[in-house]
């Protein structure tokens, strides 16, 4: 072959590879839709300081919003909000907001009940929150019940305890308007009914942890219609979540080269955050032709005996004290934030 077509070939193959990857990219990508003015509006955001959590956070806060920070270490959440006001320091256009932090570990009731007593109520003197964004997980890749730490699965402990615990006391302190969980696809593989029956399936603690999110958001819908609770799915984005598997690293720029940024792929959480049009306990994910839309979570997931079971085992093991009771036979929540209000 002569140096010119050899040339031509490798550049086409290469534009053709580049165009695919755009292609991709652009597929995942799900932007935040233009939206109102948030002025006025207060949002509080969990696992704030990196990712889906951070950039939903600056979106919010862009728009106006007065984002509360949580996350688990004051010096990151110190940080983060620090790139963030000096982004809004310039913004031209649309009214900035404003961030503040407090820090909470979903992992501790001790925390969660220190954060929603103090560090809460000092973010939120009028004690009113338009939407409440449980954002903060953990994907450790684990299998569930291979990584207990007293009692309870760790993955489940951060994803679905400390979380439900935080918004059920939430709820009870403050004026929430909207209750937003962060769920995943990945819960299709969930299986939180063997779960319940004492089972340990093969499972990823991450999946069943994401199922447990999406049935306390359906059972918390009903529980509470005065709050319009929501779930979404961001799809795939290029954040820290993979931190635990050993090819993270390695894996870095394929992730670079194909994921959205999570600048590009926050869209449905601030969706869920903020359209005002949001049907009680639907599912939002990114809509082939553009916008967000209601999805449809796996059969489990929609079963509402099965969101009832799981709420009411919470609650029976939390009524024992949290110490005899347990709430997966095989797996007990010992240990898992049993709030009073749980
Ligand atoms: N990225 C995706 O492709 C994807 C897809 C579907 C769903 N999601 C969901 O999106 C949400 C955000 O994930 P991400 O992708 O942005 O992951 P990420 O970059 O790893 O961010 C996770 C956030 O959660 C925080 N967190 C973890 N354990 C915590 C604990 N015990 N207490 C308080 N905060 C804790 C982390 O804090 P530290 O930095 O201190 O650890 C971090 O701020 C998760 O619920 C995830 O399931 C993500």
């Amino acid at each position: 072959m002569s140096d010119d077509r050899w040339l031509a070939t490798t550049l086409s193959v290469g534009a053709a590879v580049v165009g695919a990857v755009v292609a991709f990219r652009r597929q995942l990508a799900q932007r935040a839709p233009v939206a109102q003015s948030l002025q006025h509006q207060v949002h509080v955001v969990t696992g704030a300081n990196t990712g889906l959590g951070f950039a939903t956070s600056r979106e919010l806060a862009k728009r106006g919003a007065s984002v509360v920070m949580v996350c688990r270490s004051r010096e990151k959440c110190d940080a983060a909000a620090g790139r963030i006001r000096r982004a809004l320091a310039v913004q031209r256009g649309a009214v900035a907001g404003s961030v503040t932090t407090a820090t909470c570990d979903l992992a501790s009731r001790d925390s969660i009940a220190a954060f929603v007593a103090e560090a809460l109520p000092a973010a939120v003197p009028g004690g009113a929150i338009d939407a409440l964004v449980n954002n903060a997980g953990l994907m450790s890749g684990k299998k569930f019940g291979e990584d207990v730490v007293d009692g309870v699965d760790a993955t489940v402990r951060t994803n679905h305890c400390g979380p439900a615990a935080l918004t059920l006391r939430v709820l009870a302190a403050f004026d929430v308007r909207r209750c937003v969980v962060v769920a995943s696809r990945l819960e299709k593989r969930g299986r939180v009914g063997e779960v319940l029956e004492g089972g340990t399936p093969d499972a990823s603690a991450y999946a069943v942890s994401k199922q447990m999110n999406l049935l306390f958001a359906r059972e918390l819908a009903k529980r509470r219609p005065e709050t319009l609770t929501v779930s979404c799915t961001p799809g795939m984005v290029n954040t820290e979540l993979g931190r635990y598997h050993p090819l993270f690293a390695l894996a870095a720029p394929l992730r670079h080269a194909l994921l959205p940024t999570p600048a590009a792929g926050c869209g449905s959480i601030v969706h869920a955050a903020t359209a005002p049009d949001l049907a009680p306990g639907g599912y939002y994910a990114k809509a082939t032709a553009g916008g967000f839309e209601a999805v449809a979570p796996s059969p489990d997931a929609r079963d509402d005996a099965l969101a009832a079971r799981l709420w009411d085992r919470t609650a029976e093991w939390n009524a024992a004290g949290g110490g005899g009771a347990a709430l997966f036979a095989r797996v007990p929540l010992d240990g898992c934030a049993r709030g009073e209000d749980l």
